[in-house]
This record gives C-alpha cells, sequence and structure tokens, in this order.
C-alpha cells in the first residue's frame, strides 16, 4: 500500500517535472527566421490585392499586387469599394487553398470607427452564424461590413472549393479588411461541409470582439495577425471597453525582426500591447506597412 502511494505521487510529480518545460517552451516569445517571415509573404499579397476594385480582381489583372500571386485563379469578385468592401475568391495552387480577400481602410476612415467611446457591441446574427453563443459579442460596425458580402462569399467558397477539390480555406485581409475576414473564418466552417482546414493571415487588425469571442477563435480557429511597428490601429478598440483580441500575435518590431508573441494580448514590449500602450504612442503610418515586401494598397 506504502509503496503504491509512493509510485502513484513519483508519477504526479514526474508528470508535472516534464510539463513545466514545455510550458515554458510554448509561452517564450520567439523570433522568427527568414523563411518563416518569407512564407506569409504571397499571404500579405492576397491581402493588399483585397484593395483592388472587384474588375480588375476578377481578371487578376489588379497590377503587381495580382503579378506577385500570378498562378491565381479567380473564381468571384465583389464589393463597390464604398458601402460595400471589394472582396475576391479564388484558388491558389501552389498553397492549395481557396484564398478569401478584403478590402481594407486608411487609418482615417478606420479611426472614427474604433476609437469612439460608446462603440456597440453585437451578438451575431443566428442566421448567418447558426448555433453561436449569445455570449460572443463583436464590433457592431464590424458584423455589419461582413453580413454585406457574407452569402456572395460562401457561394463563391463553395463553387472554389469543388472545382479545385481542394481542403483548405485561407482568409486574409488588412485593418477593416482584416476585422471582416476573421468574422469569415467564423461564418464559413458554419455552413461549409466538416473535414476542411482552416486558416487566417490578418494584418494591422484591430480587436474585433469580446472575452467569449477570442476564447471561441483560440479553441477553434487558427489565426495569425501581425502588427508592424507602432501601429494604433491593433490596440483599438480599447481592453477596457471589454475589446479582446485572439492569440496569433505576430509583431514587426522597429529593428525589423518579427517576434511571435504567445497568449491574448500578450503585454511584452516585444508585442503591440507593450509596445504601444496608449494611441498617441502610436504611428498611423506604420498602418500599411511594410510586411516584408508588401505595403498594403492598390
Ligand atoms: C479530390 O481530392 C481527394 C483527396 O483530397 C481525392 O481522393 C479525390 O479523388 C479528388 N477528386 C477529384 C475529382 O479529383
Ligand atoms: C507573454 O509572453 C510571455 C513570454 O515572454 C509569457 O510568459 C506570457 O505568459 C505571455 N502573456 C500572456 C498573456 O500570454
Amino acid at each position: 500500500m506504502v509503496v503504491l502511494i509512493f509510485v502513484a505521487v513519483a508519477l504526479v510529480i514526474g508528470a508535472a517535472v516534464d510539463a513545466a518545460p514545455n510550458l515554458k517552451t510554448r509561452q517564450s516569445i520567439t523570433t522568427l527566421s527568414s523563411s518563416q517571415i518569407s512564407a506569409y509573404t504571397p499571404y500579405s499579397w492576397y491581402a493588399s490585392a483585397g484593395y483592388c476594385a472587384a474588375s480588375t480582381t476578377q481578371t487578376w489583372t489588379c497590377g503587381s499586387n495580382c503579378e506577385a500571386n500570378s498562378g491565381f485563379q479567380p473564381v468571384a469578385s465583389g464589393g463597390d469599394g464604398d458601402s460595400t468592401q471589394y472582396w475576391f475568391v479564388g484558388y491558389d495552387p501552389s498553397l492549395d487553398t481557396v484564398i478569401v480577400s478584403h478590402q481594407g481602410t486608411d487609418p482615417s476612415e478606420i479611426l472614427p470607427l474604433i476609437s469612439d467611446a460608446d462603440i456597440k457591441k453585437t451578438t451575431l446574427d443566428s442566421t448567418l452564424f447558426p448555433g453561436i453563443s449569445s455570449s460572443i459579442e463583436v464590433h457592431s460596425g464590424f458584423a455589419d461590413a461582413q453580413a454585406k458580402a457574407a452569402t456572395d462569399v460562401l457561394a463563391a467558397v463553395e463553387t472554389t472549393l469543388s472545382t479545385y477539390n481542394t481542403t483548405t480555406v485561407t482568409t486574409v485581409g488588412h485593418s477593416l479588411g482584416a476585422a471582416i475576414s476573421l468574422l469569415d473564418l467564423v461564418y464559413l466552417p458554419l455552413h461549409l461541409p466538416s473535414g476542411l482546414t482552416y486558416q487566417m493571415f490578418g494584418y494591422g487588425l484591430p480587436r474585433v470582439g469580446n472575452q467569449a469571442f477570442a476564447d471561441y477563435i483560440d479553441a477553434n480557429l487558427p489565426i495569425t495577425h501581425i502588427n508592424n511597428e507602432e501601429d494604433p490601429i491593433p490596440i483599438l478598440p480599447g481592453m477596457f471597453l471589454g475589446f479582446v483580441h485572439p492569440s496569433g500575435e505576430v509583431h514587426i518590431e522597429d529593428s525589423g525582426s518579427w517576434d511571435a508573441c504567445p497568449g491574448q494580448d500578450n503585454s511584452s514590449k516585444l508585442c503591440i500591447v507593450g509596445d504601444v500602450p496608449e494611441i498617441w504612442d502610436g504611428d498611423e503610418s506604420d498602418h500599411d506597412g511594410p510586411y516584408g515586401p508588401v505595403e498594403m494598397g492598390c
């Protein structure tokens, strides 16, 4: 009996000691290698191409943003660049994924949306987001922007999946476009067959929803949100208003190195929350990049 208890205790201690170093590795801030950084480049160009007029992404003749991913097979484009952000959907053969991209906006247009002290949060629409918990709340302006193109984007993704027989869906976007693409990432799996893989690459992403929203993303959907130097957009809307970023932050330092920041809203100075504590510490000109070789815009 005594021996058994001793063995059991030893096993528990052994497990605890084993777990500790793993936890530490997982949670430390890591600097990305140059090959890890360049793996983001095609997605950065797709996010930038989101700014191009639908007529030019439909034919994939949008200039340097399109030429950077010359193998892309466009399927559908939409939006008017005014009341509805431009968007496009298609297939990348070398990445073997559906790409969904939404247009962003410049700091002067997005700042009023996200720095207002009485920003409205809303639950997700139960027709677009069937079964989603009512504890999840998001910025109502972002929800409205996503709803405008949602069903057209879904139809285009379904066409792309069947035409190109792929099983991966990738959403991308910069600024407001990143917020819409994050909501698309939640929306699409609720309507598509199971067994698909999802990922999202966002650039200069503002905070989109509350703690329950960030936790839902962390539990279900892998995302990477890259922010550049002292860009103030990713620190808005403020945490004091109940907005929380999901995990997956990559922060581009002034030195040019890219650091992966573990957790939600990591307060280290190597991550955006520590680097830009207040909006007046920010520099709006950092919002568009560059993210590697890509300065966002068309
Ligand atoms: C589609 O891809 C799957 C593997 O992912 C394969 O088994 C199937 O044969 C493919 N279908 C067509 C029509 O190419
Ligand atoms: C922030 O990163 C550090 C590693 O430097 C880690 O120990 C800490 O847990 C992270 N914070 C959060 C909120 O995850």
